[in-house]
């Protein structure tokens, strides 16, 4: 269809809307922009189902104009009392054009305004059919509407992926529960694209359960030649201050180490570049490949044997000392393990993190409750890297949609909170991801806190229940919708109800999404789930592993491609107490 906003083409019943949407309900009184005014015949909301946030149409010859009822009241009478005609406004948000006879399609914007005096209809089931029951192999069925329950949300699944989606709401409101009714909607109709899934409180493993490939302290390998220098700093520094010097010279040592190590592993076919002897190597300190740990602390204790100035010498040392103690710091195994650097490893660890080979679940989940918390960030931001520089690199070969819970924690509207790589790379993901097969999906109950250019570059937007007046506003101000009036409803949703706008959805609407069974429903491993009357007895063995897990002994699993062995008696999923 050369019209790429037409919804679809459907059949009517005759060659006018159904009977019942015909009976006019009152009529158009003044029209202004995108929004006109109505007068309700008398009578006409008795019904109690016209009220705010219904769908009325408006007859303008063959094509009646839909639009969202934004607020109803009363006339005044002169003395002060209130009596019909009730008047209401509409907010105009698209056409159903019924040119042929017993078929009609839906596009969004309105380009033949209606006159006064044009009369108004609700719009009944059949009409909302065509609007909003889009089935097809580009659409997802995620849910029903809000208006009528027996008419299907389907969003399209195609634009909401591929121009970046974000899903808002207050705690409790369903974002979780969303996501997974969204994700395995996805999967069904897009088996291709790959699926990267953040989830900080370990709560989607099981409602996943076999689609998904599950990355934990126990499997997760992701060696520190992987980290770019801004990552390593973090991770070596932590937020320490005073250590410009310390940095500086870790920054000339990595090359080196990293060429010492490329060197040496010319004369096997590893597949390195031939490096140019008069550079030393052409590996900077943020590219991608090897070096040994022990490697770089010889040549620092090297530099250091041969330095007179004892203030460099120290600052050397410190180097040293700090090294040392992040790599023998068992929490941060997964890192610092010097068997995962043994080879380059690097395809291996994109096939499983990105899950790039054809077999096997096409998502994987980074559950990051269990992690030192110190490391989250650093994480986050190479996992985001990776997926970004994949894409570019490989000309968007296959698409992945990466999907980011509490997504403020890594863009945050504040620049100084946070880690800055995790936001550049966040960033850089919203703004170009497109071109190269990337994809975003936020997810957060605190949209005032997201940067706001991300927000802008979600053009879908699922806006749940919020009650915070500041997280309405930022909404309220992102949605740049001609129906974002139903944003006066965000405070009073109910659990799994979502007004929907943007790309995915042919116009903005109020949706309820489906009810997961129970077993589908995001839990939380890693919350504590007990009850405060309730308590389990506490014996020598559980305070044994308790401080085992404390001190790190439980994280020092080596790094395997399957999940490893589990620890005897230890429970990896679980961070809290069972
Ligand atoms: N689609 C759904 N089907 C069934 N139950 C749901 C659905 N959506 C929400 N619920 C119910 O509401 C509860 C809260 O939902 P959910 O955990 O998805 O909220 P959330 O917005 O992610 O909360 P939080 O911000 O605390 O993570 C769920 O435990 C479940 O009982
Ligand atoms: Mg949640």
């Amino acid at each position: 269809m050369p019209n790429d906003n037409l919804a679809r083409l459907a059949p009517l019943s005759g060659d006018s809307l159904p009977s019942n949407a015909l009976a006019p309900i009152g009529r158009v009184v003044s029209v202004g922009g995108s929004q006109v005014m109505i007068e309700f015949s008398t009578g006409a909301l008795s019904n109690g189902e016209t009220t705010v946030g219904a769908f009325l149409g408006i007859w303008n010859g063959r094509t009646l104009v839909v639009g969202s009822l934004c607020d109803v009241s009363l006339h005044k009478r002169a003395d002060g009392q209130q009596s019909e005609p009730a008047g209401g406004r509409v907010d105009l948000l698209g056409e159903l054009i019924l040119d042929q006879p017993g078929a009609g399609y839906f596009q969004r914007g309105v380009m033949t305004y209606p006159r006064i005096g044009s009369p108004v209809v609700p719009v009944g089931h059949d009409a909302l059919c065509i609007m909003f029951d889009t089935v097809g192999p580009n659409t997802i069925n995620v849910g029903q509407l809000q208006q009528d329950a027996s008419i299907g949300a389907y969003i399209d699944v195609d634009d909401m992926v591929s121009k970046h989606f974000a899903i808002f709401g207050s705690t409790g409101a369903g974002k979780s529960s969303a996501v997974s009714v969204l994700l395995h909607e996805v999967m069904d109709t897009r088996q291709n694209l790959r699926i990267l899934l953040i989830d900080p409180h370990n709560e989607y493993a099981s409602c996943f359960e076999d689609r998904a490939h599950v990355v934990r302290p126990g499997n997760l390998r992701l060696p520190y030649w992987l980290f770019n220098f801004d990552e390593m700093q973090e991770i070596v520094f932590g937020r320490h201050s005073d250590i410009e010097d310390e940095v500086g010279l870790l920054a000339e040592l990595i090359p080196l180490a990293k060429n010492e190590y490329a060197k040496k592993s010319a004369a096997n076919p590893a597949g390195y570049r031939t490096l140019s002897n008069e550079a030393g190597g052409r590996y900077t300190v943020d590219t991608p490949v090897p070096y040994r740990m022990n490697e770089l602390v010889a040549l620092a204790e090297a530099r250091m044997g041969k330095l007179e100035n004892g203030a460099v010498a120290g600052q050397y040392r410190r180097l040293i000392s700090r090294l040392q103690s992040v790599r023998k710091n068992p929490r941060y195994s997964f890192i610092f393990d010097d068997d995962a650097v043994g080879n380059d490893t690097m395809v291996d660890i994109l096939c499983e993190l990105l899950r790039l080979e054809g077999d096997g679940p096409p998502m994987t989940i980074v559950q990051l409750a269990g992690f030192p918390a110190e490391v989250f960030d650093a994480i986050v931001s190479v996992l985001f890297r990776m997926a970004f520089e994949f894409g570019l690199w490989s000309d968007g070969a296959l698409p992945l949609l990466i999907v980011c819970e509490e997504a403020h924690n890594y863009a945050n509207a504040d620049r100084a909170i946070g880690f800055r790589p995790a936001r550049e790379a966040v960033s850089r993901i919203a703004k170009e991801g497109r071109k190269y097969g990337v994809f975003l999906g936020l997810v957060t109950q605190r949209p005032a806190q997201l940067d706001p250019t991300l927000v802008s570059q979600c053009s879908t937007v699922f806006a749940m229940r919020i009650s915070n007046e500041e997280d309405q506003r930022i909404v309220h101000a992102a949605v740049s919708d001609p129906g974002n009036r139903l944003l006066g409803f965000l405070a009073s949703l109910g659990t799994r109800e979502a007004l929907a706008f943007g790309a995915g959805v042919p116009i903005a609407t109020r949706l309820r999404f489906k009810e997961l069974p129970k077993s589908s429903i995001p839990t939380s491993e890693a919350m504590w789930g007990g009850r405060i009357d309730a308590g389990t007895p506490v014996d020598r063995n559980l305070v044994a592993n308790v401080v085992a897990r404390w001190r790190g002994i439980a994280m020092s699993n080596k790094p395997v491609i399957a999940p490893a062995a589990e620890p005897a008696g230890f429970d990896w999923t679980t961070p809290g107490l069972k």
